[in-house]
Protein backbone atom coordinates (compact mmCIF):
# COMPACT_ATOMS: atom_id res chain seq x y z
CA UNK A 1 0.00 0.00 0.00
CA UNK A 2 1.23 3.37 -0.81
CA UNK A 3 1.45 5.78 2.03
CA UNK A 4 1.16 9.94 1.46
CA UNK A 5 2.44 12.04 4.15
CA UNK A 6 1.07 15.93 3.54
CA UNK A 7 2.86 18.81 4.28
CA UNK A 8 2.29 22.12 4.72
CA UNK A 9 -0.63 22.72 2.02
CA UNK A 10 -1.67 19.20 1.97
CA UNK A 11 -3.18 18.65 5.17
CA UNK A 12 -6.28 16.69 3.09
CA UNK A 13 -6.28 15.00 -0.41
CA UNK A 14 -9.44 15.87 -2.19
CA UNK A 15 -9.28 13.43 -4.67
CA UNK A 16 -9.06 10.35 -1.52
CA UNK A 17 -12.02 8.70 -0.77
CA UNK A 18 -12.30 8.18 2.63
CA UNK A 19 -13.13 4.73 3.76
CA UNK A 20 -11.88 5.08 7.71
CA UNK A 21 -9.43 6.71 10.13
CA UNK A 22 -7.63 5.14 12.55
CA UNK A 23 -5.96 6.83 15.54
CA UNK A 24 -3.00 4.57 16.24
CA UNK A 25 -0.71 4.04 19.37
CA UNK A 26 2.95 3.34 18.82
CA UNK A 27 5.85 2.41 21.06
CA UNK A 28 7.12 5.83 19.94
CA UNK A 29 4.33 7.98 21.15
CA UNK A 30 1.48 9.46 18.92
CA UNK A 31 1.56 9.91 15.42
CA UNK A 32 0.83 13.77 14.11
CA UNK A 33 -2.93 12.44 13.63
CA UNK A 34 -5.26 9.64 12.83
CA UNK A 35 -4.52 8.03 10.06
CA UNK A 36 -6.62 8.28 6.73
CA UNK A 37 -7.42 5.15 5.06
CA UNK A 38 -9.28 5.29 1.71
CA UNK A 39 -8.86 5.03 -1.89
CA UNK A 40 -7.65 7.02 -5.38
CA UNK A 41 -9.05 5.46 -8.00
CA UNK A 42 -9.61 2.38 -6.78
CA UNK A 43 -6.17 1.97 -5.03
CA UNK A 44 -5.87 1.82 -1.65
CA UNK A 45 -3.86 5.04 0.21
CA UNK A 46 -2.97 5.68 3.45
CA UNK A 47 -2.29 9.19 4.58
CA UNK A 48 -1.28 11.30 7.33
CA UNK A 49 -0.84 14.86 7.71
CA UNK A 50 3.03 15.78 9.02
CA UNK A 51 1.96 18.75 10.80
CA UNK A 52 -1.46 17.82 12.53
CA UNK A 53 -4.41 18.21 10.64
CA UNK A 54 -4.82 21.06 12.11
CA UNK A 55 -1.15 22.17 11.32
CA UNK A 56 -0.14 23.05 14.98
CA UNK A 57 3.17 20.78 15.11
CA UNK A 58 6.34 22.46 14.26
CA UNK A 59 9.08 20.63 12.84
CA UNK A 60 11.34 19.67 14.97
CA UNK A 61 7.99 18.66 17.49
CA UNK A 62 7.06 16.02 14.42
CA UNK A 63 7.21 12.43 15.98
CA UNK A 64 8.35 10.96 12.23
CA UNK A 65 9.66 8.15 14.39
CA UNK A 66 5.67 6.92 15.09
CA UNK A 67 4.62 8.50 11.91
CA UNK A 68 6.82 6.41 10.28
CA UNK A 69 6.53 3.34 12.31
CA UNK A 70 2.73 3.52 12.17
CA UNK A 71 2.72 3.76 8.73
CA UNK A 72 4.53 0.70 8.37
CA UNK A 73 2.58 -1.26 11.17
CA UNK A 74 -0.68 -0.47 8.91
CA UNK A 75 1.10 -2.18 6.04
CA UNK A 76 2.49 0.21 3.74
CA UNK A 77 5.45 -0.14 1.94
CA UNK A 78 5.97 2.81 -0.13
CA UNK A 79 5.87 6.04 1.71
CA UNK A 80 5.68 9.55 -0.69
CA UNK A 81 6.47 12.46 1.42
CA UNK A 82 5.03 16.01 0.10
CA UNK A 83 7.21 19.00 1.41
CA UNK A 84 7.44 22.92 0.93
CA UNK A 85 10.54 24.02 0.09
CA UNK A 86 12.75 27.66 -0.32
CA UNK A 87 14.58 27.52 -2.98
CA UNK A 88 18.44 27.75 -3.51
CA UNK A 89 19.12 27.05 -6.93
CA UNK A 90 18.49 29.15 -10.04
CA UNK A 91 15.72 27.38 -11.69
CA UNK A 92 13.57 26.33 -7.85
CA UNK A 93 11.51 29.28 -8.40
CA UNK A 94 8.19 29.31 -5.84
CA UNK A 95 5.64 27.10 -7.66
CA UNK A 96 7.98 24.61 -8.86
CA UNK A 97 7.57 21.04 -8.40
CA UNK A 98 10.95 18.67 -7.56
CA UNK A 99 11.81 15.11 -6.75
CA UNK A 100 15.25 15.33 -4.57
CA UNK A 101 18.01 12.81 -5.25
CA UNK A 102 19.98 13.77 -2.10
CA UNK A 103 19.79 15.31 1.28
CA UNK A 104 22.31 17.13 3.55
CA UNK A 105 21.07 16.90 7.21
CA UNK A 106 21.51 20.33 9.44
CA UNK A 107 19.02 19.38 11.89
CA UNK A 108 19.82 18.48 15.71
CA UNK A 109 18.33 17.31 18.91
CA UNK A 110 15.62 15.29 16.86
CA UNK A 111 14.97 10.95 17.56
CA UNK A 112 16.38 10.50 14.27
CA UNK A 113 17.15 6.51 14.63
CA UNK A 114 15.14 3.29 15.68
CA UNK A 115 18.45 1.54 16.45
CA UNK A 116 19.02 3.20 19.59
CA UNK A 117 19.91 0.29 21.59
CA UNK A 118 16.49 -0.87 22.93
CA UNK A 119 14.93 -3.03 21.19
CA UNK A 120 16.79 -3.67 17.71
CA UNK A 121 20.18 -4.64 16.68
CA UNK A 122 21.98 -2.21 15.53
CA UNK A 123 22.02 -1.57 11.73
CA UNK A 124 24.00 0.72 10.06
CA UNK A 125 21.82 1.33 6.88
CA UNK A 126 23.28 2.69 3.38
CA UNK A 127 22.10 5.80 2.96
CA UNK A 128 24.44 6.50 -0.01
CA UNK A 129 20.86 7.38 -2.13
CA UNK A 130 19.02 8.85 0.51
CA UNK A 131 15.79 8.01 -1.84
CA UNK A 132 14.01 5.66 -3.43
CA UNK A 133 15.41 5.18 -6.87
CA UNK A 134 12.56 3.32 -8.14
CA UNK A 135 9.90 5.22 -6.17
CA UNK A 136 11.56 8.70 -7.59
CA UNK A 137 11.47 7.17 -10.85
CA UNK A 138 7.69 6.32 -10.27
CA UNK A 139 6.65 9.81 -9.54
CA UNK A 140 8.05 10.80 -12.58
CA UNK A 141 7.04 9.48 -14.72
CA UNK A 142 3.37 9.96 -13.16
CA UNK A 143 4.26 13.80 -13.52
CA UNK A 144 4.78 12.83 -17.13
CA UNK A 145 1.55 10.87 -17.64
CA UNK A 146 -0.24 13.83 -15.74
CA UNK A 147 1.07 16.89 -17.59
CA UNK A 148 2.98 18.19 -14.77
CA UNK A 149 6.26 19.65 -14.92
CA UNK A 150 8.46 18.41 -12.18
CA UNK A 151 12.42 18.50 -11.63
CA UNK A 152 14.18 15.61 -11.69
CA UNK A 153 16.89 15.53 -9.20
CA UNK A 154 18.58 18.68 -6.39
CA UNK A 155 20.11 18.29 -3.07
CA UNK A 156 17.52 18.62 -0.04
CA UNK A 157 19.20 21.09 3.28
CA UNK A 158 17.15 19.76 6.46
CA UNK A 159 16.89 22.15 8.92
CA UNK A 160 16.02 22.96 12.13
CA UNK A 161 13.14 25.78 12.32
CA UNK A 162 11.56 26.83 12.95
CA UNK A 163 12.96 29.65 11.75
CA UNK A 164 14.02 30.87 8.38
CA UNK A 165 17.35 30.89 7.77
CA UNK A 166 20.17 33.82 7.05
CA UNK A 167 21.08 34.70 4.26
CA UNK A 168 24.98 34.02 4.99
CA UNK A 169 23.43 30.15 5.98
CA UNK A 170 21.79 29.47 2.47
CA UNK A 171 25.12 30.82 1.13
CA UNK A 172 26.28 28.36 3.01
CA UNK A 173 24.37 25.38 2.24
CA UNK A 174 24.78 26.22 -1.63
CA UNK A 175 28.63 25.99 -1.16
CA UNK A 176 27.87 22.92 0.70
CA UNK A 177 25.90 21.68 -2.84
CA UNK A 178 22.32 22.06 -1.61
CA UNK A 179 19.75 23.00 -3.82
CA UNK A 180 16.47 23.82 -1.54
CA UNK A 181 15.62 23.82 2.18
CA UNK A 182 13.23 22.31 4.28
CA UNK A 183 12.63 21.63 7.81
CA UNK A 184 11.07 18.14 7.76
CA UNK A 185 13.23 15.75 5.19
CA UNK A 186 15.03 14.53 8.17
CA UNK A 187 15.05 12.16 10.22
CA UNK A 188 11.67 11.45 8.35
CA UNK A 189 14.16 9.65 4.96
CA UNK A 190 16.44 7.67 7.27
CA UNK A 191 13.64 6.33 9.37
CA UNK A 192 11.55 5.31 6.42
CA UNK A 193 14.89 3.48 5.23
CA UNK A 194 15.70 1.80 8.97
CA UNK A 195 11.80 0.46 8.57
CA UNK A 196 12.98 -1.16 4.78
CA UNK A 197 10.27 1.29 3.28
CA UNK A 198 10.87 2.90 0.13
CA UNK A 199 10.53 6.16 0.02
CA UNK A 200 10.63 9.74 -2.03
CA UNK A 201 10.04 13.32 -1.74
CA UNK A 202 7.36 16.11 -3.63
CA UNK A 203 9.03 19.10 -2.71
CA UNK A 204 7.40 22.05 -3.58
CA UNK A 205 8.72 25.29 -3.92
CA UNK A 206 7.19 28.06 -1.95
CA UNK A 207 9.44 30.28 -1.34
CA UNK A 208 12.99 31.91 -2.66
CA UNK A 209 15.31 30.88 -0.14
CA UNK A 210 16.72 34.02 2.36
CA UNK A 211 18.85 36.29 0.42
CA UNK A 212 17.60 35.43 -3.00
CA UNK A 213 15.06 36.23 -5.62
CA UNK A 214 12.52 37.63 -4.27
CA UNK A 215 13.64 37.03 -0.76
CA UNK A 216 16.24 39.64 -0.77
CA UNK A 217 15.49 41.40 1.72
CA UNK A 218 13.47 39.17 3.16
CA UNK A 219 11.37 35.71 3.29
CA UNK A 220 7.64 37.34 2.33
CA UNK A 221 5.53 34.60 4.07
CA UNK A 222 2.07 36.00 2.94
CA UNK A 223 2.57 34.84 -0.49
CA UNK A 224 3.74 31.43 0.57
CA UNK A 225 0.43 30.20 1.77
CA UNK A 226 -0.71 31.16 -1.74
CA UNK A 227 1.51 29.19 -3.82
CA UNK A 228 1.34 26.37 -1.92
CA UNK A 229 -2.28 25.91 -2.22
CA UNK A 230 -2.11 26.73 -6.36
CA UNK A 231 1.00 24.17 -6.36
CA UNK A 232 -0.60 21.26 -3.87
CA UNK A 233 -3.61 21.09 -7.26
CA UNK A 234 -0.35 20.15 -9.52
CA UNK A 235 1.06 17.31 -6.56
CA UNK A 236 -2.55 16.13 -6.54
CA UNK A 237 -2.68 15.45 -10.13
CA UNK A 238 0.89 13.61 -9.75
CA UNK A 239 -0.56 11.60 -6.81
CA UNK A 240 -3.73 10.72 -8.84
CA UNK A 241 -1.48 8.99 -11.82
CA UNK A 242 1.42 7.80 -9.33
CA UNK A 243 -1.16 5.42 -7.33
CA UNK A 244 -2.77 3.70 -10.81
CA UNK A 245 0.85 2.51 -11.66
CA UNK A 246 2.52 -1.02 -10.47
CA UNK A 247 4.29 -1.55 -7.19
CA UNK A 248 2.21 -1.14 -4.20
N1 LIG B 1 13.60 27.51 4.58
C1 LIG B 1 13.37 26.41 5.32
N2 LIG B 1 12.28 25.68 5.18
C2 LIG B 1 11.36 26.07 4.30
C3 LIG B 1 11.53 27.22 3.51
C4 LIG B 1 12.72 27.98 3.67
O1 LIG B 1 12.95 29.01 3.00
N3 LIG B 1 10.43 27.35 2.74
C5 LIG B 1 9.63 26.30 3.04
N4 LIG B 1 10.18 25.51 3.99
Amino acid sequence: MLAIIGGTGLTQLANLQITHRQVMRTPYGEPSGALTFGTIKQHEVVFIARHGYGHTIPPHRVNYCANLWALHNQGANSVVAVASVGGIRDDLNPGVIVVPDQIIDYTYGRKFTFFDGLDRPLTHIDFTHPYCPRLRARILDAARDANEKCVDGGAYAAVQGPRLETAAEITRYERDGADMVGMTGMPEASLAKELGLSYATIAVVVNHAAGRGSSLDAVHLESVSAVAQSAMAHVRNILECLVGCDGD
